[in-house]
């Protein structure tokens, strides 16, 4: 948690450049003739309205895709060092818009413009650039079996990969989606949430822009039921990944197994516990603690939201981490001074604000917060409840919301146990100065990201992803590669004379 800079200015009121349908290079409307709004999260207000693409839509966008990846198509000829030079490309002119793209994030997302400029356009360009690095370097190997023949393998692109992404990280996730798919030599289509079109619309211009040929990334705004089971649901994709809510994910490989089988990926939802074990220094893990539940709003799928803290310093604890939750500066998401925007939706914010009132039904101890925030816009309070158990929905089931749950451990056992009874398992972290209780920890805990003394420390070159519910296969780093590559196995008899 290093301190920043503040960012240079945003541009308050960013122009909209584009918000039509982008197939084959080109931008077009919706077979249909609909659009759909985009909401000011910060005020509630329309921002425009985008084409809204549904079945024909995705049908031409696959089409595109099909003809792009082709065998003597530009793209399959294109040389694989070459996909990381326009991969790199992209990267550059996302560097050179970078201010512009932040601005637009914040006014779809609500997200502050300084987590928009550092964190998300960050995250963004090193993910380009990570998989730019991969493109000449996804081998296969040659495998010794009988003398007389000679065996290879070969790590072919899978084909046509659909690509549906939320709303909490918009043009983030377009970057872990679109990285590793082309690295590979795939093509895309891709739906952007429908809450958030715009950065996945202007990244399509750069894409242009830096060289892609047409056809290589489709980007078809629209709702989840009609353009996303479009994808899933697709005869001809040969692979899905999503990103989002556990039960769209279910819904999404019913699809690929009806359809053909498509390969699916799935990063789904999370109730991940953050320990606070008694020999933690305290003022540095209720940092931690408070960014990995409050960071973006709560809206994210690795938040820490079962704070666990050791019954020897649960007092002290929850006594701090008020503290810190009130000290939280809340207002326009474009003022630096601002650490905390809206929640994306009127419908995140309906859902926040329900589950909230369940944790005070429940019994538990609201500590702070509780509200809306003001009038205008989907602003929720930073709220803090102590006293939670699991049997509570608040201990249980995904807020994706600015609530923090601090729950009472004993010891070693009692904490593993909690910690891995849930239906997820995407992260955790322990906070301790003993290697013994960090190790124990590690080992037993069920998590796909387990972090030490540290909250939401991720790189494109380490993989991410969920044990049980919480997701199927990982992304980022080499680990991402295998999901966007098919191993063909060929043998060559080299003795033909007998
Ligand atoms: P969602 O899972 O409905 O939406 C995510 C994406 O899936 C969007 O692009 C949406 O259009 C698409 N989608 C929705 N229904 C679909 C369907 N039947 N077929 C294909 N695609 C479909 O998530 P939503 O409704 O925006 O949020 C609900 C909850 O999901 C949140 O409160 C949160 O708990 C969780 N969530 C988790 C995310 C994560 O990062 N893992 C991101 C967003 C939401
Ligand atoms: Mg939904």
């Amino acid at each position: 948690m290093a301190q920043l800079p503040p960012p240079p200015p945003a541009i308050k009121d960013p122009e909209i450049k584009y918000t039509q349908i982008f197939i084959n290079n080109e931008w077009v409307n919706s077979a249909s003739g609909k659009t759909f709004p985009t909401i000011n999260p910060t005020n509630g207000k329309k921002i425009c309205d985008v084409q809204e693409g549904d079945k024909a839509d995705i049908d031409k966008a696959v089409d595109a895709a099909k003809k792009a990846f082709e065998f003597g198509s530009a793209w399959q000829k294109t040389d694989a060092s070459k996909r990381g030079v326009l991969l790199n490309k992209l990267a550059d002119l996302i560097e050179r818009d970078r201010i512009y793209i932040a601005s637009l994030e914040t006014l779809d997302n609500g997200k502050p413009f300084k987590d928009s400029f550092y964190i998300d356009m960050t995250a963004t360009i090193n993910t380009l650039r990570y998989y730019a690095g991969w493109t000449d370097k996804i081998q296969g190997k040659t495998i010794p079996i009988d003398g007389t023949f000679f065996c290879y393998t070969r790590h072919e692109p899978v084909g046509v990969c659909g690509q549906i992404i939320p709303w909490n990280f918009p043009i983030t996730m377009m970057a872990w989606k679109i990285a590793p798919a082309l690295a590979c030599g795939n093509t895309v289509v891709i739906k952007p949430a429908e809450q958030t079109p715009l950065t996945a619309l202007y990244m399509a211009q750069l894409i242009k822009e830096a060289g892609f040929p047409a056809g290589v990334v489709n980007v078809v705004p629209g709702y989840g039921p009609t353009a996303g089971g479009a994808i899933s649901s697709h005869p001809d994709i040969n692979k899905v990944a999503f990103t989002g809510s556990t039960e769209v994910g279910q819904l999404i490989m019913q699809a690929a197994a009806k359809s053909n089988l498509k390969r699916v990926t799935l990063e789904l939802g999370g109730k991940s516990p953050f320990v606070v074990w008694k020999d933690a220094n305290l003022d540095v893990v209720v940092e931690w603690a408070h960014q990995a539940i409050f960071f973006n709003m709560g809206q994210v799928c690795t938040a820490g939201s079962r704070t666990y803290v050791h019954e020897d310093i649960y007092d002290e604890f929850v006594k701090k981490a008020v503290a810190r939750a009130k000290a939280k500066t809340i207002g326009d998401p474009y003022d630096v001074k601002s650490e905390y925007g809206p929640q994306v939706s009127e419908e995140q914010f309906n859902k926040v604000l329900e589950m909230i009132e369940s944790g005070k039904k429940d019994g538990a101890k609201l500590e702070c917060g509780g509200a809306r925030q003001g009038t205008e816009g989907y602003f929720v309070q930073p709220t803090v409840f102590s006293d939670v158990t699991e049997k509570m929905r608040i201990g249980k089931e995904e807020i994706f919301g600015p609530v923090q749950q601090i729950i009472k451990f004993k010891d070693m056992e009692d904490v593993i146990q909690r910690a891995n009874d849930t239906k997820y398992g995407l992260a955790a972290a322990i906070f301790t100065q003993d290697l013994d209780t960090a190790m124990t920890f590690t080992s037993r805990v069920k998590a796909g990201s387990v972090w030490v003394n540290c909250y939401n420390a991720n790189s494109p070159a380490a993989p991410f992803g969920g044990f049980k519910m919480s997701g199927v296969g990982r992304e980022l780093g080499e680990y991402g590669l295998q999901q966007y590559t098919e191993v063909k196995n060929v043998v060559v008899k080299t003795q033909t004379k007998l």
